[in-house]
């Protein structure tokens, strides 16, 4: 397997696999491939990791700069996607570690959105005044790499649709 950046002929196989992946989750709003678009019309993906396997796009990471109180330096993870019949078979972590590895010389620490019971693993957490409006505090994680603790709203980027201005 192969993690590299998108380039122009990946971007109709990202929508689909987004698409597709996304629609196994129950708290999917089906708008996280339009998300990536916006992103990416927006040149606001700091990262868009594709998994390729044998010449197919098997898996697909972005990130985006956001904010977490007034602090500046985050970066936002999501969507996450792997091909439903692809789970389970380590994708979804090589695309982690490989976003990880760069968002480390670039940014204060990583912030996402999502089941605990998975991102855990790679060291994501909640904190106690950190959030999303309207979001259960458990599923709002950080991993810092600095060790300081986040504090504050995660503002993510207007592509989101929160009504928040990063
Ligand atoms: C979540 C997702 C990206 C994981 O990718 P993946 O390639 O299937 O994951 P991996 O194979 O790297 O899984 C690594 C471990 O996490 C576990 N795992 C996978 N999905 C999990 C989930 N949703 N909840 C808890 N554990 C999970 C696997 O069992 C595996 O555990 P093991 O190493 O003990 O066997 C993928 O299942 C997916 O695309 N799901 C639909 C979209 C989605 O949920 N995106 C995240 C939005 S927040």
């Amino acid at each position: 397997m192969l993690i590299r950046n998108e380039t122009v002929g990946d971007i109709p196989a990202i929508s689909r696999l987004v698409t597709e992946a996304l629609l196994t989750l129950a708290q999917s709003t089906g708008t996280e491939a339009s998300i990536v678009e916006k992103l990416r019309a927006d040149s606001a993906l700091a990262l868009s990791l594709v998994a390729e396997e044998k010449g197919e796009a098997v898996g697909y990471l972005a990130a985006s700069a956001a904010r977490i109180g007034t602090q500046d330096g985050w970066a936002l993870i999501g969507p996450l996607a792997v091909l439903p019949s692809r789970h389970r078979q380590g994708i979804g972590t090589a695309l982690m570690a490989e976003a990880l590895l760069r968002l480390r010389a670039t940014s204060r620490g990583a912030a996402l959105v999502g089941d605990p019971a998975y991102y855990g693993r790679f060291g994501f957490r909640s904190f106690p005044g950190f959030g999303v409006a309207g979001c259960p505090p458990e599923v709002v994680q950080a991993l810092p790499f600095d060790g300081i603790e986040p504090r504050g709203e995660l503002i993510h980027h207007p592509a989101f649709g929160l009504d928040q201005q990063v």
